[in-house]
């Protein structure tokens, strides 16, 4: 898909579609809507009335062959309160353009970038927003086989209406949006492939072609080497599958000298390709969402691909633990011990906590790579979702300085993360009787215990962990966003890469 840069008008704009977005208790007087109205002979002013439109966030208004005008659709989209336009908002404005219009037949949507979101940011938001808005999950319907691509909306272009000129930082918001759409794309595509097509050794092929395509270097780990260096957490949860375990090993190092000589950004993703609980097995109902407990990984390897395409100035190393958390006669046990990577100990008390034990030997590897920090992703808890809903990812860390730069960036890429604390009066809950740690809290909170397991191996390295169970996956559609995977995550690595020096 095409998107160029545009300085046409509104009111001279000629093509299909013409997308204006509206904030709330906007009118036909406000000197934004009134050239249009003016042009359109006070239709615009009509539809508003007699439609309710108000600007509402998601709120569209589809008027046909408006007159006046050189466009076969006029869509108003809104915007929500005025006043508080950030990056989500223009996200939302080109999600829902690409959302409303994609059964249109439409194929090439022009959008107009207000004053406030033209900068870099702003348009990198709308491209985001309408590359990624748009598309689909139902990727294995056979009656849309001739598709293209089902995660996408079938658009060939995207114009932005620019007022005043055009700037080399809205350049390169078309350039970064783009990547990180197409990132994010990714991320959706591997986490919605069901588990019998998303083999741990499929997902490790998938991680070298995305490090391929976009420059980054890539290290697949077998079982047979993961044997020889240890790496028994991975090991033991993957010992009741009949698909073989991987680790992904992705680094991205800047060209300059200089830059590639700094410590690395350090990203830890879960990818339990299948978590059926192994012999602590879950009920039946909604097992089958546990395709999706490889979005951790996910993100990360999403995020590698556009940390690659965007050369960041700092190197990125990024770890995934691959494997299937299945019942059988090989699989462990509740009572086992395993010695993790970096040789402590662990009781597996339930077969279920399982991120945790990989996440252990990927936390441990990243520790050796004498990171600037670590971030981990992973959907570790059902007591997450219970405590912050679909809405906030939980987040834990060890070092104040490393978690306000999480969160603030987190506060800039539109993925919300509220912390927890960890302070050591917690610590008595994760106390094994016969080995170093127990991989279930003793009792609540569940989210809090998981991350105190994860501490035990980061050492004094600066350390977040993210946990993304209820965040990680959308039920029902939004007018900005399909249902299904949302790519949780990808946004803020890559804007932790991208974080001035
Ligand atoms: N993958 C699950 C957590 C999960 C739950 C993700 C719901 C997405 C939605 C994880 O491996 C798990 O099973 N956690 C257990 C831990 C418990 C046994 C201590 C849980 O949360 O029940
Ligand atoms: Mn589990
Ligand atoms: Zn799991």
């Amino acid at each position: 898909m095409k998107t160029i840069l545009s300085r046409t008008s509104t009111t001279e704009f000629r093509g299909e579609a013409l997308v204006i977005g509206v904030f709330e208790s906007e009118t036909t007087a406000s000197p934004h809507l009134s050239s249009i109205d003016s042009v359109t002979d006070g239709l615009l002013a009509g539809a508003m009335t007699r439609e309710g439109f108000t600007g509402r966030k998601g709120e569209t208004l589809l008027i046909h062959a408006p007159r006046g005008m050189d466009v076969s659709l006029l869509l108003l989209t809104g915007l929500g309160p005025a006043g508080t336009a950030d990056r989500e908002t223009g996200r939302m404005l080109g999600g829902t353009a690409a959302r409303r219009l994609r059964k249109s037949g439409i194929k090439v949507v022009a959008i107009e970038i207000r004053e406030e979101g033209a900068d870099r940011e702003g348009i990198r938001a709308v491209v985001e927003g309408f590359v990624t808005g748009g598309g689909g999950i139902d990727a294995y319907k056979t009656a849309k086989k001739s598709r293209r691509d089902p995660y996408r909306a079938p658009y060939t272009g995207l114009t932005l209406l620019c007022p005043g000129s055009v700037t080399k930082a809205m350049r390169a918001g078309v350039a970064t949006g783009s990547v990180v759409a197409d990132a994010m794309l990714l991320t959706r595509r591997l986490v919605n492939t069901p588990a019998n097509l998303m083999t741990p050794v499929i997902m490790a092929g998938e991680a070298r072609r995305a490090c391929r395509a976009s420059g980054v270097s890539c290290t697949v780990l077998n079982e047979k080497q993961l044997r020889e260096r240890g790496f028994n957490g991975l090991l033991a949860v993957n010992q009741g599958s009949a698909n073989p375990p991987r680790m992904v090993v992705m680094r991205y190092r800047p060209a300059e000298a200089r830059a590639a000589s700094k410590p690395p950004l350090a990203l830890v993703g879960k990818g339990i390709t299948f978590d059926s609980g192994g012999i602590s097995i879950k009920p039946a109902k909604g097992m089958g969402e546990m395709k999706a407990d490889m979005a951790g990984a996910a993100a990360v390897i999403g995020a590698m691909s556009a940390i690659g395409r965007l050369q960041p100035s700092r190197p990125v190393i990024g770890i995934t633990p691959l494997c299937e958390n299945m019942p059988s006669g090989s699989a462990i046990r509740p009572g086992d011990v395993i010695t993790s990577y970096a040789g402590k100990t662990i009781e597996v008390v339930n077969t279920d906590a399982e991120g945790r034990l990989i996440l252990a030997d990927g936390l441990a590897y990243a520790v050796e790579q004498e990171p600037e920090g670590i971030v981990d992703i992973a959907t570790l808890t059902g007591a997450c979702v219970t405590a912050l809903g679909h809405v906030y990812a939980g987040l834990a860390g060890n070092d104040p300085g490393w978690i306000d730069t999480v969160v603030s960036t987190s506060r800039a890429s539109g993925e919300k993360v509220w912390q927890m604390p960890m302070d050591s009066d917690y610590d008595a809950l994760v106390e094994s009787e016969i080995a170093d740690v127990r991989n279930t809290g003793k009792e609540a909170p569940g989210m809090i215990t998981a991350a105190k397991l994860l501490e035990k191996f980061v050492g004094n390295t600066p350390w977040v962990h993210l946990d993304i169970a209820g965040v990680e996956w959308q039920k029902e559609s939004r007018p900005w966003s399909g249902p299904g995977p949302t790519a949780f995550g990808v946004r803020l690595f890559v804007d932790l890469a991208l974080r001035s020096l």
